[in-house]
């Protein structure tokens, strides 16, 4: 203890031994004179003194842990605290977590609007959204005429998607990427893995002209095989004016207005964000909390959980695509891990370019995530568990489970040649539980109900 600490200390006791003074001199002289029948036997003083006299005490020992707990050496509290593992030094791949929202400015959890925002020149009419199904089911847009949208993207059957790793298109070719679901696809800014399609109209045209999904010639060979087909004139006299030329970009307009209906706003954490305090289970409720403070949400944000969607609005606010500071992308794996070479995860670059030495993606939607497996752009994850386990330590530097590396370690830039405190979440099996049992509150009661009656 240090001599000034010393000094604070005897000033406080002092103080106390002053204070007691004074308020026995008062039992004496007023209290007792005052006080009707208690003041004036003895007893009734010995009363009165020893009640009061405990608080004193009280006082003087609370005072007295206080300073204590101030003033002990810095080392006999400190392993009561997280510091685990300290001298660890932490690889230079560490650095790309990203800032998690500072406590100042909460995270607002938002439902799914019960509609989709569309395009001025495209607008959503009852008409085009029944022809726009008419198309995606219509195996005629293939050059093979044995493979539509639906053949990927499963909507009937509730998942929209086909449950491979990666898609099978026409015949038998397969493709390299994981084919993501439709449902609520409405909701990104930016469309497909790598976030290239600015839009569902755009979208819709590359599908059917890729080699291997459905290999037709051109956009022209595309509207032909609509013109040819008679089932067609009515739905589009109906959709877009009568004797309105059937084009490929009508095609497109249909099916995105289509698929701007493909929305799930009926998921058990949507009605516990409109205010049903039941819908979600304690586990779930524990892995929303994870979910936030483990910094899922600096990437997964907004209602519909992709920080590239349209949806991070706050109630009232025109739909916008938000605006962040690389656009849509992330990096993906942002940190090296046992993870990458067990999954494959930097073969396919995506956004990143041939050179690059690790992939960027786009940010996905995690609605309805439990019914889409198998996960990540080359579908090499089959469980909802392990995807938790590489997000949470290639995007967020966190420890799971057996790694070693646990809690605050040192960080060392080679930059700046400067050596820095980083806490790393740590998360435990139980946790990255709670957290996939939180993805699964994501899942529409309506698509649940489907797939449970396949
Ligand atoms: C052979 C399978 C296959 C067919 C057929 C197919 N898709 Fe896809 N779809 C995929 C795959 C795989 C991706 C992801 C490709 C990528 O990111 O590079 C995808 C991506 C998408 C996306 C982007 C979703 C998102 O979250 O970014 C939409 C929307 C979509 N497809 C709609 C359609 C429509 C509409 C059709 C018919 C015109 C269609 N697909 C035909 C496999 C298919
Ligand atoms: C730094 C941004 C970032 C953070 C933080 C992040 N993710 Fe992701 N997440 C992504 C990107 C990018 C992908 C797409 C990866 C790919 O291309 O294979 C993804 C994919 C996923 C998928 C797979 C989706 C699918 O359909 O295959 C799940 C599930 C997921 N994240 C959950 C989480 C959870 C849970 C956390 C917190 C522990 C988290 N993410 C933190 C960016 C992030």
């Amino acid at each position: 203890m240090s001599a000034e600490n010393l000094g604070f200390l005897l000033i406080g006791i002092a103080a106390v031994i002053l204070g007691a003074t004074i308020i026995v001199m008062l039992v004496r002289s007023e209290l007792a004179a005052a006080s009707g029948n208690v003041g004036k036997s003895s007893g009734g003083k010995l009363v009165l003194a020893v009640a009061l006299g405990m608080g004193v005490i009280a006082f003087s020992f609370k005072l007295a842990v206080f300073t204590l707990m101030t003033t002990l050496p810095r080392q006999t509290i400190t392993p009561l605290m997280v510091e685990r593992h300290f001298a660890e030094i932490v690889p230079a791949s560490w650095s790309t977590m990203p800032e998690i929202p500072q406590k100042d400015e909460p995270y607002v959890w938002q439902a799914l609007p019960l509609a989709a925002p569309a395009p001025a020149d495209n607008p959503t009419t009852p008409e085009k959204v029944a022809l726009g199904r008419q198309l995606f089911y219509d195996a005629n847009l293939s050059q093979t005429r044995d493979v539509s949208c639906a053949s990927c993207h499963d909507v009937d059957g509730g998942t929209g998607v086909d449950s491979r790793r990666t898609s099978k298109g026409i015949r038998g070719q397969m493709g390299g990427r994981n084919a993501p679901t439709v449902w609520n696809a409405a909701f990104q800014a930016v469309l497909f893995w790598d976030g290239r399609s600015p839009s569902l109209e755009d979208q819709a045209k590359g599908p059917p002209l890729n080699p291997i999904e459905m290999g037709m010639a051109s956009g022209e060979a595309v509207a032909q095989r609509v013109r040819d087909d008679a089932a067609y004139r009515q739905p589009f006299d109906r959709a877009f004016g009568k004797n309105a030329p059937i084009t490929f970009d009508r095609v497109a307009q249909a099916i995105a207005a289509y698929e701007r209906t493909l929305i799930t706003p009926d998921a058990p954490y949507d009605r516990f964000v409109r205010g049903d305090r039941l819908a979600l289970t304690p586990a779930q409720l524990r892995g929303m909390a994870l979910f936030q403070s483990t910094g899922c949400i600096s990437c997964h944000s907004g209602a519909n959980f992709s920080g590239a969607s349209f949806v991070n609005l706050k109630d009232g606010d025109p739909p916008a695509a938000v605006a962040t500071d690389n656009g849509h992308l992330r990096m993906f794996p942002g940190n090296d891990t046992p993870y990458v070479q067990r999954y494959n995860l930097v073969a396919d670059k995506g956004a990143g370019g041939r050179d690059a030495d690790r992939g960027v993606w786009r940010i996905p939607s995690l609605r309805n995530v439990a019914l889409t497996g198998p996960y990540l752009h080359n579908g090499s994850v089959d469980k909802l568990e392990e995807v938790v386990r590489i997000m949470a330590m290639s995007q967020l530097g966190a420890s799971v489970g057996t790694d070693t590396h646990q809690g605050r370690m040192v960080f060392w830039s080679q930059d700046d040649r400067s050596v820095s405190k980083v806490d790393r979440p740590v998360l435990s099996d139980g946790d990255v539980q709670d957290i996939a049992a939180f993805l699964k509150s994501l899942t529409s009661d309506a698509l649940a109900k489907k797939v449970a009656a396949r």
